[in-house]
C-alpha cells in the first residue's frame, strides 16, 4: 500500500475501499479474504498466554495468539483495519451490529460522564436506547444550535447522525463540535458511509455505522462498527471482550467485501436518488422531499463541504397522510416494504409506524416523524422502473385520499411530456 511518511494511506478513497485490511494477503499467500471461524486458539506457553491475556483485557492488541474468538478475531481484525483506513482514525472496533457499538460506547464512558447530549432525529432504536434506563445513560436532547447549552461538567458525549434517519436532513458536525468544546462528539455516518463524508476530518472524535447497512450492501449481513482513536478504542475493547458483543467473523468477511463494491453503489444509488426526488416533487400526492440534492433540505449548503454528495436516502411527505403512506407501501411491486436500508434493491418504510415505533409520538413528531412521512432507500435499479412502480403507488394514495384530485391528475399527465431521466452532477469523493 502507498503510506505516506506518516504511515497514513495515501492512495485515493476507491483505490483504498477494494485494498484496505487486505496487507497481509500477499504473505499469505491467498487472493480472497481468509475467513477464521475459531473459538479457541492454541497457546504457545502458559505464563505467556496469562500475559496475553491480561493484554487483550486492556483492550491492547498483542502479537500471538488471540486465545479465545471473544477477544480477537483475525478476520474480524482486517475488517477494523478497512474501515479505520475509510475513516481515517487510527482504530475501528466492530460489534455484532449497530446498536452492539452504541451499547458499547455508552458503556465505556466513566460513570462520572453518563451524561449524553443528542440531536434527534436519532435512528428509533438509538433515541430509545437512550432514553431506557437501561445503561444508566441521562440525555439531554438538544437542536444543534442548543447543543453548547446543553453540555454540562458531567457530559461524557454528544450524539448526532447526518444524514439524520429517518428524515434525510443534515447536520452540521464543525458547528456542533466548535459548540461540543472538549466533549467528544460521536456521528453516526450510517446513511453517509465514509464514501460521502468522513466526519473525523470535520471534528469529530467517534464515527459509528450500521454495517448492516451499505456497508455490507446486500441486506445478508449484520454487524456495527466504531470508527475512532486508540485510546478510545481500548476502553471498547474492553467492553467487548467483558460484554460478549462480538461480531461474527462470517460477517465480518461479507461487510469486509462489501468495501469494495461501496464507491460504486453509493455513487450508482444517490444518482438514482436525486433524480427521483426530481420527479417525486411533482406528484400531487407528494407534500414535501427530503434528500440532499435539494436546496430545500441543505439550506447551509453542507453537500459539497460536508458531504461530497446527497446519498441515497431520501423522505417523502404525503399530502393525504397516513392513509396514503399505507396505500403507496401496499401498492409496491419491484420496491420491496421493508425495514434497513443501502441495501443493492429499494427498500421503502413508514418509520413512525416500524422503525421509529420505539419513540414516543411527541418527540417523534417534533422531529419531524409525522405520520405521513415515508422513507426511501434507494437501490440499483433502474431508475425508469422504480419511478413506475412509486408513481403507481403515488397514483393509488391520490385515488385512496383526494379522488376528485386523481382524475385532474391523470389528464394533466396525459397532457404533458414523460419525464425523462437527466444526468446530475455527481461531487468527486
Ligand atoms: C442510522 C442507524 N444507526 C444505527 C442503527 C442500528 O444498527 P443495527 O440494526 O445494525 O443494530 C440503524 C439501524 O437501522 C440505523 O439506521
Amino acid at each position: 500500500m502507498g503510506r505516506n511518511e506518516h504511515g497514513h494511506n495515501d492512495r485515493r478513497f476507491s483505490t483504498r475501499a477494494v485494498h484496505a485490511g487486505r496487507e497481509d494477503l500477499r504473505g499469505l499467500g491467498v487472493h480472497a479474504l481468509p475467513l477464521d471461524l475459531s473459538t479457541t486458539y492454541p497457546v504457545e506457553d502458559l505464563d505467556g498466554a496469562g500475559e496475553q491475556l491480561d493484554a487483550w483485557a486492556r483492550g491492547e492488541q498483542p502479537a500471538g495468539s488471540p486465545i479465545y474468538a471473544r477477544l480477537h478475531n483475525p478476520t474480524v481484525g482486517r475488517f477494523e483495519t478497512a474501515i479505520a483506513d475509510l475513516e481515517g482514525t487510527p482504530c475501528a472496533v466492530a460489534f455484532a451490529s449497530g446498536m452492539g457499538a452504541l451499547t458499547a460506547v455508552l458503556l465505556s464512558l466513566a460513570p462520572e460522564r453518563r451524561h449524553v447530549v443528542a440531536v434527534r432525529p436519532l435512528y428509533g432504536g438509538s433515541d430509545h436506547l437512550l432514553c431506557s434506563d437501561l445503561l444508566g445513560i441521562d440525555v439531554t436532547w438538544a437542536a444543534p444550535a442548543d447543543v453548547a447549552h446543553a453540555i454540562e461538567a458531567r457530559t461524557g458525549l454528544v450524539i448526532l447522525e447526518t444524514p439524520q434517519n429517518p428524515t434525510s436532513t443534515l447536520v452540521d458536525i464543525a458547528a456542533v463540535a466548535a459548540a461540543a468544546g472538549n466533549v467528544p462528539v460521536l456521528v453516526d455516518n450510517t446513511f453517509a458511509t465514509p464514501v460521502l463524508q468522513r466526519p473525523v476530518a470535520h471534528g469529530a472524535a467517534m464515527v459509528l455505522h450500521s454495517a448492516t447497512k451499505a456497508i455490507g450492501g446486500h441486506g445478508d449481513a449484520m454487524g456495527g462498527i466504531v470508527a475512532c482513536s486508540e485510546e478510545v478504542a481500548a476502553r471498547l475493547r474492553g467492553v467487548r471482550i467483558a460484554t460478549g458483543g462480538v461480531l461474527h467473523p462470517m460477517a465480518a468477511w461479507q461487510l469486509h467485501r462489501g468495501l469494495q463494491t461501496l464507491p460504486l453503489r453509493v455513487r450508482a444509488m444517490q444518482r438514482t436518488a436525486s433524480e427521483l426526488a426530481l420527479r417525486l416533487l411533482e406528484h400531487p400526492a407528494v407534500e414535501r422531499v427530503h434528500h440532499a440534492s435539494l436546496s430545500s433540505t441543505d439550506p447551509d449548503g453542507l453537500v459539497g463541504r460536508q458531504m461530497s454528495g446527497p446519498g441515497s436516502i431520501l423522505a417523502l411527505e404525503l399530502v393525504g397522510g397516513f392513509t396514503a403512506a399505507r396505500t403507496l407501501l401496499g401498492s409496491l411491486q419491484l420496491a420491496t416494504h421493508a425495514v434497513s436500508l443501502g441495501s443493492a434493491d429499494t427498500l421503502v418504510q413508514h418509520p413512525a409506524s416500524l422503525t421509529h415505533r420505539v419513540v414516543d409520538a411527541a418527540s417523534r413528531a417534533a422531529s419531524g416523524v409525522n405520520d405521513s412521512l415515508v422513507r426511501i432507500s434507494v437501490g440499483l435499479e433502474h431508475v425508469d422502473d422504480l419511478w413506475e412502480d412509486l408513481r403507481a403507488g403515488l397514483d393509488a394514495a391520490v385515488e385512496a385520499t383526494h379522488p376528485a384530485d386523481a382524475v385532474a391528475w391523470e389528464e394533466d399527465r396525459e397532457a404533458a411530456p414523460a419525464p425523462e431521466a437527466t444526468p446530475r452532477v455527481e461531487h468527486a469523493s
